[in-house]
């Protein structure tokens, strides 16, 4: 059930672009104004999508400031902070990644993980609007692709080589932040086996601006995030001991599966666009050998794909989001796949009949782990569905595609472009004016 006021497409794209102009704090956009005051990665990426149709030059702009904190070693950070800025947990001071880590920015303070890689979807997008205007943007779309082009290389080769040292196409992750589905039931066994040793006091920011316990993650799973970065700095978040170290260790099959769409759009920009043969080589071969390791992970009844838990060597198979991995870069075999999209479109995810809106909940209703409201234990975030309806549009599942963005534009049009809904009742949660729902809405609208 829809929640007043209910705002038509003109007005509720204007209210995302008025929205994210003031989440702008002038070369970059919070992820949201109170709950996320700084730059976040995969955000920064969707809001760069949203930013696209309203200014290419300014949508460029949000990028160049992601890709200026990259690390040496090729690594986007997930969190790139504010000058200034405080009200968020754990900041530059807990990170201390450039007093630790040789391969941190100078001049830029950033967190030592990383999170999924959909910014290659970006800068696409960023290119496809550039087409439609003159001559100047065009020229700055360009000028952006030759400036930066070998930092998204570099960081996909990062990605490659550093988070599956072991080539099976499969990224690895040392910590759940870095899924950017934090609590998510997925990790809830590889979480059971990381024991917090001594973990420096610390206050949580996130629990004072969202004050409803039941949205947010509990203090047990906070101490195990912040134990978590102890261990990593205490071999400076160097690439090669965090494979040693960290008690946290998963290969992710959906942050596989964007990776390997990511790489296959920017091989596809790369060929378009005459960059080097040997880059564009690579990252075909990383799109192939992703894809691949997502099938590895797939049942051959369901498709339902499953993460690894690398320090446990045992596959973890939820009913979350996670299990549609496949759908997104494309390649069980028929029948296979039609299993998967019945499991989808059906009773135990979209298809729920007591379901607001016919979306993809982040773990499924009838799962034992499902709670409506909390975080990514429930809850439909729209940024997924923007995603699954992105993905299915470019596999030519022109309706899937087009069911989403119709379900996901009815969930959003209460304008408050929330963080995540509750999906039997609609109820908005977790942050308002959340920039990356305002730019899914404006890309749809666009
Ligand atoms: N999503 C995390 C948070 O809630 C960090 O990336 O703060």
């Amino acid at each position: 059930m829809p929640h007043d006021p209910s705002f038509a497409p003109t007005q509720l794209a204007a209210r995302a672009a008025y929205l994210l102009r003031g989440n702008d704090l002038g070369t970059m956009t919070t992820a949201a104004p109170l709950l996320y005051p700084h730059m976040w990665s995969w955000d920064a990426a969707f809001v760069a999508i949203g930013l696209a149709p309203l200014s290419v030059e300014r949508a460029v702009v949000e990028l160049d400031t992601l890709l200026s904190a990259q690390w040496r070693n090729g690594m986007i950070p997930h969190i790139v902070f504010a000058n200034g800025v405080d009200g968020y947990f754990p900041g530059p001071a807990r990170w201390a990644c450039s007093a630790l880590s040789p391969d941190a920015p100078r001049g830029r303070h950033t967190s030592g993980i990383t999170q999924p890689p959909v910014h290659a979807i970006a800068v696409q997008r960023i290119l496809d609007h550039a087409r439609r205007r003159g001559r100047s943007t065009r020229a700055v779309a360009d000028a952006f692709l030759d400036r930066r082009w070998g930092d998204l290389v570099r960081w996909h080769r990062w990605l490659a080589e550093c988070r599956d040292q072991r080539g099976r196409g499969r990224v690895t992750l040392y910590h759940g932040w870095e899924s950017g589905m934090d609590n998510s039931p997925r990790w809830d066994s590889p979480y059971a086996n990381v024991i917090p040793g001594d973990v420096p006091e610390y206050q949580r920011e996130d629990n004072k601006i969202n004050t409803d316990a039941s949205q947010r993650p509990s203090d047990m799973e906070y101490d195990r995030y912040l134990w978590l970065v102890e261990e990593m700095k205490a071999v400076r978040f160097d690439d090669e001991l965090l494979s040693k170290a960290m008690s946290f260790a998963v290969e992710d099959v959906f942050v596989s599966a964007i990776f390997s769409v990511a790489c296959q759009v920017l091989a596809e920009i790369g060929e378009d666009h005459k960059r080097p043969n040997a880059d564009v080589k690579d990252l075909y071969s990383w799109a192939e050998r992703f894809r691949a390791g997502v099938v590895a992970t797939s049942d051959e009844r369901t498709g339902a794909a499953r993460d690894y838990d690398v320090r446990a060597e045992r596959w973890i198979a939820t009913e979350t989001v996670a299990q549609f991995a496949p759908l997104l870069c494309g390649v069980l075999p028929h029948d296979r796949e039609r299993a998967l999209i019945r499991l989808l479109e059906g009773p135990r995810f979209s298809g729920h009949p007591d379901l607001a809106y016919a979306l993809i909940p982040s773990t499924s209703p009838v799962s034992r782990d499902f709670r409506s409201r909390e975080y990514w234990r429930g809850p439909v975030w729209p940024v997924m569905t923007w995603l699954f309806s992105w993905c299915f549009a470019r596999r030519g599942w022109a309706e899937r595609s087009s069911t989403l963005r119709r379900e996901g534009l009815r969930q959003a049009s209460d304008g408050t472009f929330a963080e995540y809904y509750e999906p039997f009742t609609g109820e908005p949660l977790g942050s308002m004016q959340q920039s990356w729902t305002a730019a899914a809405v404006l890309d749809w609208l666009g």
